[in-house]
């Protein structure tokens, strides 16, 4: 199914250690068609949130790279997701980004599907074609207090080792009870790893990002310094408990299923990510109160999450072809919160809009520089060690070949 690169393993072997990737594996198509298939599908992505589907038959589409995953809230309250792929002749069958639909019809030939992807007839079809072979091919879901995450491949493993580690970490945020404020994309004209990359390390922080280098510390220790205890004491008397400022993580059998939690302090004088310190949003979940912290909660390699104490942010890097990515913020906020009235979506949104502005920036230029005939990937420096832990879970996927992928039948 996925032809490697035949210049992949001398590439990896090329890499040094602490140091930038060699310039092809942002500039080969065929490097990018393998993270497709390495990378992109066999890893759980956060597609969404429950409240996106709160009734039977409604769906939304999750796509990422040539693929498009329908996600659906069955008859029986499920969500389910399946490859937007007709099994006829692989017209897509979801064309609208979301909708409510009792059964999914593909627009070409009416083949028409369940919700759960089985396919209720083929007309015309001849008196041995059997339906029963012809359901969509299902897609992994896992819901997480909420979120929704979606891998295309049956054999990743699942996430709930790493869920259950979590759950009780982010419990007092009330997941479970959030809406999407606001989506925004950022397209940038980059390979998806660079976006990653700039994410990952908070080296550029100071001179890119002057807004949020007023309120967040760029999370070196001699920044953190004198902030973190005091941060701890609060943090106890709104409700998070000693253990829910540890670190976690790292303890997963794969690259697919890690998890990683850490409140960490903003500046005084700032209760969350907003532009003059003050609250955007009712608190969230059980929260008692704000503690002046922020944390960073990723699930997997490739989802990202910064829970402020009364706001969700999510993050994701799209890749949608070799130089070209879409940068996702995604906002969210309690379910019962009422824009206007409880919050202001441009005060809401302004902190990462401005912020992920200056980061398609810096990534548009990063890429322009690496498409360079004479770019030589330097060494990453202190602040940027997480980029060399990615760059272990990205070559940990490669690496290892896929299993064939068995035509399954909803
Ligand atoms: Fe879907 Fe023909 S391609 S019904
Ligand atoms: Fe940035």
């Amino acid at each position: 199914m996925n032809s490697r690169p035949f210049e992949l393993d001398a590439l990896m072997a090329s890499h040094q250690y602490g140091h930038a990737l060699p310039r092809e594996f942002y500039t080969s198509q065929d490097i990018y068609n393998n993270d497709i298939a390495q990378v992109w599908n066999r890893n759980w992505l956060w597609a969404g949130h429950v409240s996106q589907i709160p009734n039977p038959g409604d769906y939304f589409l999750f796509d990422y790279g040539p693929e498009s995953i329908i996600i659906v809230r069955d008859r029986e309250g499920e969500v389910r997701a399946h490859l937007n792929v007709c099994r006829h002749r692989g017209s897509r069958v979801c064309t609208e980004q979301s909708g409510n639909s009792r059964v999914l019809v593909c627009p070409y030939h009416a083949w028409t599907y369940e919700l759960s992807g089985k396919l209720r007839a083929g007309h015309n079809m001849g008196e041995h074609f059997d339906p029963s072979k012809f359901g969509l091919f299902p897609v992994q879901v896992s819901v997480f207090k909420g979120l929704i995450f979606v891998c295309a491949d049956a054999n990743t493993p699942s996430l709930d080792p790493v869920l259950s580690q979590l759950s009780p970490l982010v419990e007092p945020y009330g997941f479970d009870d959030l809406k999407v404020a606001h989506t925004a994309s950022f397209p940038v004209p980059a390979n998806w790893k660079l976006a990653v990359e700039n994410y990952l390390e908070c080296y550029h922080c100071g001179p890119a990002h002057k807004e949020y280098s007023r309120s967040h510390s760029l999370k070196s220790p001699q920044d953190m310094a004198g902030l973190v205890e005091p941060l701890n004491a609060r943090a106890v008397k709104v409700g998070l408990t000693p253990d829910e400022l540890a670190l976690v993580g790292e303890a997963a059998p794969t690259p697919f299923t890690s998890g990683y939690y850490r409140r960490y302090p903003l500046y005084q004088g700032y209760k969350t990510g907003s532009k003059s310190g003050e609250a955007l949003a009712p608190l969230l979940g059980t929260l008692k109160g704000f503690d002046g912290g922020a944390t960073d909660f990723d699930i997997g390699p490739l989802n990202w999450f910064l829970i402020y104490s009364d706001h969700m942010v999510g993050y994701r890097f799209i890749p949608r072809g070799l130089q070209e990515t879409d940068i996702q913020v995604v906002w969210l906020v309690s379910a019962d919160a009422e824009e206007g009235q409880d919050y202001n979506k441009e005060d809401l949104t302004w902190l990462w809009h401005v912020t992920s502005l200056d980061d398609e920036r810096i990534i548009r230029h990063n890429q322009s520089g690496v498409n360079s005939q004479y770019f030589q990937p330097g060494p990453l420096g202190e602040m940027e060690t997480s980029i060399q832990d990615f760059y272990d879970f990205y070559f940990a996927m490669i690496r290892s070949e896929p299993e064939q992928r068995m035509a399954c039948n909803g």
